[in-house]
């Protein structure tokens, strides 16, 4: 097995190395753009070191499957960003605020295909797997970012509904991130699917705190302005944790900050202080970071019955562990 610091130096090397078509530059130059941005590149990791967990022969039938994924998500990104009106990503500005909504639009486009020409490069005798997996996830994604939307505009969301829907727009994509490269790496079923599950869970502790950074984090080491989803009054587990919790007299302010207006920067800074205010008298930041918790702890559950041995359960404990206390 390679250690972490080598599989983080392939996958620099894959993504410096990966190349889009010079012309016309406008559809091309935000795909140029949005690798050399970065991000943490937590979903090709996980597919590395799962694949790695079972074979040490790395080479294009694995590096491009892995490639797939990350620009299949930098893809989601580029849309996400236009949904959300998000003004900055990876510390910089998004692509829909460089250049147009327009170009983000079908730059997004070509860059879903880019993804899926790297998949079709997955070994022939398991791409049609490797395919239905990948086509599978793509179609939740879409499902979780059309629920994210409808919720924005529901005056209550529960737990359960949040629940399915960070699940489709988020854990899926990180499941299969796992799952695929323990399948290109031909591992037994079951322990594919056991990655499947771990993945899953650690996706779903993943957009919880991407949702509490949103409030409680620091833009700069962030890489993207706080407050939006306050602002766009997204159902984040946040917000869903104080509907659940407010009482009558909390409950009428809730839904009074969430009638706030957002037209100009100093309304946007006020709802975002009211809410934030509220969200910590209810201590619905500390409840995050102990749900985040729980689910880390399911997602090496997961893994109980996989017939790993100790050596790749640490490496996967590891992964997982690399996720606590981010900031970014
Ligand atoms: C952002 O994903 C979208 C979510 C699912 C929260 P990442 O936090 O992995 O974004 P990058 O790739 O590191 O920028
Ligand atoms: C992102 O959710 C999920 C997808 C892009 C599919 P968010 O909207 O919370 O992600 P960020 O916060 O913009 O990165
Ligand atoms: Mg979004
Ligand atoms: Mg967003
Ligand atoms: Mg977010």
């Amino acid at each position: 097995m390679f250690q972490t610091i080598e599989i983080d130096e392939i996958i620099r090397q894959c993504f410096t190395a990966l190349s889009f078509k010079p012309y016309p530059e406008h559809l091309y130059d935000p795909l140029r753009y949005m690798i050399s941005i970065g991000g943490k590149r937590i979903r090709p990791r996980l597919c590395l070191t799962a694949y790695n967990l079972f074979s040490d022969r790395i080479d294009n039938s694995i590096l491009k499957p892995m490639m797939a994924i990350e620009v299949f998500h930098c893809f989601t990104l580029i849309h996400d960003d236009i949904m959300d009106n998000s003004d900055r990503r990876r510390g910089q500005l998004t692509v829909h605020r460089k250049w147009d909504s327009n170009t983000a639009i079908l730059s997004g486009d070509v860059m879903s295909i880019e993804a899926y020409s790297l998949l079709s490069e997955a070994p022939a005798e398991i791409l049609p797997d490797v395919m239905r997996l990948f086509n599978d996830t793509a179609t939740k994604v879409c499902e979780g970012q059309q629920l994210d939307m409808d919720f924005e505009k529901s005056s209550v969301v529960t737990l359960d509904e949040y629940l399915k829907m960070i699940g489709l727009k988020t854990a899926v994509l990180i499941a299969c991130s796992g799952k695929m490269g323990a399948m290109i790496a031909g591992a037994p079923r079951k322990t594919c699917e056991a990655i499947y599950d771990y993945g899953y869970f650690i996706g779903m502790a993943f957009q919880i705190m991407d949702d509490y950074l949103d409030t409680f984090g620091d833009s700069i080491i962030f890489g993207k302005n706080i407050g939006g989803d306050i602002v766009n009054n997204k159902k984040s587990w946040l917000l869903v944790y104080a509907m659940k919790t407010a009482s009558s007299e909390n409950s009428s302010r809730l839904h009074g900050i969430l009638a706030m207006p957002v037209g100009t920067p100093e309304e946007r800074a006020s709802k975002i202080a009211a809410m934030k205010e509220l969200y910590m008298e209810l201590g619905a930041d500390s409840a995050a970071l102990s749900e985040i918790e729980k689910y880390h702890v399911k997602a090496m559950e997961a893994l109980k019955d996989s017939s790993l041995e100790p050596r790749q359960l640490e490496r996967l404990r590891d992964y997982l562990e690399s996720l606590f206390n981010r900031k970014k």
